[in-house]
């Protein structure tokens, strides 16, 4: 199969659809595969580290639209790519169509087959292109409250792991999914204090299990909540209701109760946040201050670290790429049951009830 990578053109997303390792695996099992030229640079892979394990580089975005029968990126296609996309051509991607009518209408109007990352659904529910990119946001979320707890920034001034002779900083952590339980080890490594709430007893079992002694498990409800805001200095969001908006666990009246310079990094603000104080902001302008407490709510924390989010994503998505490029995605999608749950729109048609139902389109295709 004829696999092509565009470079990504949305605002500041420097990710990669592939590495220079899965362009190696797809050549070895007899495919083309087409890089745009310069596609990898922003996540620090060179046109040469491409061509090295048997890319072919064209220079431009409309060349690889052509030539591909397959596009593997990162992002749903901007409105510049929309006359690009062709006829039965496969493209695998981020698309979070449920967020833009717009771009839904284009791929319907396209004919194209869209297979979303984030809906393929392995049995019990996980989603298994999603994961990566939350261990990366749940890691990122210390390392950056981290940053935000120094003064010279607003913060309190505080070192999360303290010194000989001065107590560590506290961390909690709203949720032990995958953001809680990746942001817990990265706090714990520095020493610092953790408590995370969960509402889950499996995942506090889990935590409660694998986690060093410093890091405490508790129920999460509001009454925990209020008690530890008053003595933590940071706070992570990483609660997730599938399907619905964030619940507010802390509401704009508990900001009082907190220490000034207090942190929060509310990593769940792309499904609207769990701080009612949560607005989205990005990586130009991260932070904002309400009643003395800073607020981080970059709504793509990994587009921050794109080396490391490009080479997580295509860890997860090659073995999907060499399926659909190895069986065509008809008959990949009728074995893996999980990759068919990733299909969106084939050929003009709507196949994936929750888009219908979020625009209350009536008409779907089974
Ligand atoms: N900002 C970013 O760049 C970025 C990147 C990746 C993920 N995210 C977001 O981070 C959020 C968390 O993702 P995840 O992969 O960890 O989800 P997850 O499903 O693995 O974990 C969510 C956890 O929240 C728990 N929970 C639900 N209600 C709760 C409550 N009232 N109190 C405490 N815990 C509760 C669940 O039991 C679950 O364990 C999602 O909204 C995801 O979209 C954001």
């Amino acid at each position: 199969m004829k696999i092509g990578v565009p470079k990504e053109i949305k605002n500041n997303e420097n990710r990669v659809g592939i590495t220079p390792a899965g362009v190696f695996e797809l050549v070895k099992h007899h495919h083309t595969v087409y890089i745009q030229a310069t596609a990898g640079e922003g996540s620090g892979f060179f046109d040469a580290d491409y061509e090295a394990v048997g890319a072919e580089i064209l220079p431009t975005i409309g060349e690889v639209y052509a030539q591909s029968d397959m596009i593997v990126k990162v992002k749903e296609p901007i409105e510049e790519e929309y006359p690009l996309v062709r006829d039965n051509q496969v493209i695998f991607t981020y698309f979070h169509f449920a967020s833009s009518e717009a771009l839904t209408r284009a791929m319907l109007k396209s004919n194209a087959v869209c297979i979303a990352y984030e809906t393929v659904a392995e049995s019990d529910g996980s989603l298994p292109l999603l994961i990566p990119m939350s261990e990366v946001a749940g890691r990122m979320a210390i390392q950056q409250g981290a940053k935000y707890l120094e003064k010279p920034i607003k913060g309190r001034g505080v070192l999360l792991g303290g010194v000989p002779g001065v107590p560590p900083g506290k961390v909690l952590i709203l949720g032990a999914g995958t953001v809680g339980i990746q942001a817990a080890k990265m706090a714990a490594g520095l020493g610092a204090h953790v408590t995370i709430l969960d509402i889950n007893m499996k995942r506090l079992r889990y935590v409660n299990d694998i986690m060093p002694s410093h890091v405490v498990t508790e129920f999460s409800s509001e009454y925990n909540i209020r008690k530890h805001i008053k003595t933590h200095d940071l706070i992570i969001g990483g609660v997730l209701i599938p399907g619905a908006k964030a619940p507010n666990l802390i509401t704009r009246d508990m900001l009082g109760e907190m220490r000034p310079g207090t942190v929060i990094v509310d990593v769940a603000v792309d499904q609207g946040g769990c701080i009612e104080t949560t607005t989205p902001t990005t990586h130009e302008a991260p932070t904002y201050i309400i009643d003395d407490v800073v607020h981080y709510c970059v709504a793509n924390m990994p587009g921050a670290v794109p080396y490391t989010s490009t080479v997580a994503l295509t860890n997860v998505t090659l073995p999907y790429v060499l399926l659909l490029a190895g069986k065509g995605w008809e008959k990949a999608c009728k074995e893996h049951a999980a990759l068919a749950k990733g299909v969106n729109i084939v050929n003009g048609e709507l196949v994936y009830e929750g888009i219908a139902e979020a625009f209350g389109w009536e008409t779907m295709v089974q």
